[in-house]
């Protein structure tokens, strides 16, 4: 029988990263209908998201969970920028372990999602950013949400958007001189960014990476984004 490569997703990164860090707290950017924020096991889960569709059962199942567990879930109904104008009168002193950005899907937002991240994270604490690697140009459409992008494709029942997030990767990997930053080939791209020296730099200005086309990404997708196996997220984990 033929074997599938074995793949991940970013539950299962957010999981393995909480674990190791002893299963802290978790910050997600962009909940939607709550499926990677209501599965994930953290002491404390702080879950972002303008519109979120999580359904009625699920939000009586937290609010139970609040009252009767040491594990606590807080869904926040604002932007992210909003959120983390007010960070400290919500989050108080504590730290992130883990932040999934993952919500408004345009380069400038999920660059900015991350920046913001960093000011809450804890010194060895992992940012995951969703949608990384857009695998068409059509996935890659530049839009200010998902309703906008699906306007303007067929109506063929493919619904999959990742916006121009991976123009974000470039960059980090352009402008931070303190921030390891790579992408795991898995789950539409998995942003993995971490304190840390840079194992490798680009060098384009912010106008030079506004300009960028879906074309460069895909003619230079492995420099661009450091693109990596899914494999190569246990040599990660196994490095820190
Ligand atoms: C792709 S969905 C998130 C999926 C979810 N993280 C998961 O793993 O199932 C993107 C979500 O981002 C939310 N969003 C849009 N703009 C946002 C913003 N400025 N701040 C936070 N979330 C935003 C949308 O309402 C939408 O629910």
């Amino acid at each position: 029988m033929q074997k599938t490569a074995p793949t991940i997703d970013r539950k299962m990164v957010v999981q393995k990263l909480l674990s190791q860090l002893g299963g802290g707290s978790y910050l997600e950017i962009g909940v939607e209908l709550g499926q990677s924020l209501l599965p994930i096991q953290a002491r404390q889960k702080h879950g972002v998201d303008p519109n979120p569709i999580v359904p009625m059962r699920h939000r009586i199942r937290m609010f139970m969970q609040n009252m009767f567990s040491r594990n606590k879930v807080h869904l926040h109904q604002m932007t992210s920028d909003d959120f983390f104008a007010c960070r400290s009168s919500i989050l108080g002193d504590s730290k992130i372990d883990v932040a999934l950005v993952d919500g408004l899907h345009t380069f400038e937002q999920a660059y900015r999602d991350v920046l913001n991240c960093l000011e809450v994270l804890s010194p060895s604490g992992v940012i995951i950013m969703h949608d990384c690697n857009p695998p068409s140009a059509r996935i890659a459409f530049r839009a200010h949400s998902h309703s906008e992008a699906l306007k303007e494709f067929p109506a063929d029942g493919d619904f999959r958007w990742c916006g121009d997030v991976w123009k974000a990767i470039v960059l980090l990997r352009s402008l931070q001189t303190d921030l390891q930053t790579f992408v795991l080939d898995a789950d539409f791209g998995l942003g993995i960014v971490s304190r840390g020296t840079p194992t490798s730099k680009l060098s384009y200005s912010r106008e030079e990476i506004e300009a960028m086309s879906y074309e460069d990404l895909a003619a230079r997708r492995l420099k661009l984004l450091d693109l990596r196996p899914a494999t190569s997220f246990n040599e990660f984990l196994a490095s820190r």
